[in-house]
């Protein structure tokens, strides 16, 4: 660092930032939790909402962003905000090197590893870092709970209360 060059010379480079970038739609307790352990070993984290990715949406990207919002709300060093383009280019735009991403079940390996691999090709500066999100909701996903909404079953039982609230508005009542 400082000009000193060559990389193998990182001194002074300690990870201070990192962003956990994703879809979120809705968000999940899965998320939150990933959110919360990062947020324990990082002084600051961005979650980072992606705006426009090629998925069919429940939720545009400023209710993403809200829920995330609310749901993050007790972590004070966390602050929510949407990215488009290539995540590496805008994480290093921002000059964070370090992406985080949940690994909740063997099943998420091969995506996990093709996007990490994609992104260090795309932009080796760029370090991504896989946490475990507790056992009790490696199962849950968005579109999981999108399905149970959609049913009138309680997605209360995996995602924010807020979240739930959204979903029935969208979807709703039971
Ligand atoms: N808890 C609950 N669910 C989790 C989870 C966790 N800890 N971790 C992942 N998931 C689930 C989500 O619920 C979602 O489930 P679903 O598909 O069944 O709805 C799925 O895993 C993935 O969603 P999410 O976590 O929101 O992230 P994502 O995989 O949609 O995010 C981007 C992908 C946006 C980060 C990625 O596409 C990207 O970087 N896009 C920008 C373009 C780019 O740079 N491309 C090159 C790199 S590939």
């Amino acid at each position: 660092a400082g000009g000193a060059g060559g990389r193998g010379r990182r001194r002074g480079r300690a990870v201070k930032e990192a962003i956990y970038a994703g879809t979120f739609d809705p968000v999940t307790c899965g998320h939150v939790d990933v959110a919360e352990r990062a947020a324990h070993v990082f002084g600051r984290l961005t979650v980072a909402v992606a705006e426009d990715p090629a998925k069919t949406l429940l939720f545009p990207v400023e209710e993403r962003m809200a829920l995330a919002r609310e749901s993050l709300a007790h972590l004070d060093n966390v602050e929510v905000t949407s990215f488009s383009g290539l995540l590496g280019d805008w994480a290093r735009a921002r000059g964070v090197h370090t992406l985080i991403r949940g690994l909740r079940a063997f099943s998420d390996f091969e995506y996990e590893f093709q996007m990490a691999l994609t992104n260090r090709k795309l932009a080796p500066d760029i370090e991504t870092l896989f946490l475990m999100p507790n056992e009790d909701f490696s199962y849950v996903s968005s579109s999981m709970v999108r399905e149970i909404a959609s049913l009138g079953g309680e997605a209360e039982k995996f995602v924010p209360a807020a979240v739930a609230e959204a979903l029935r508005r969208r979807l709703g009542p039971r």
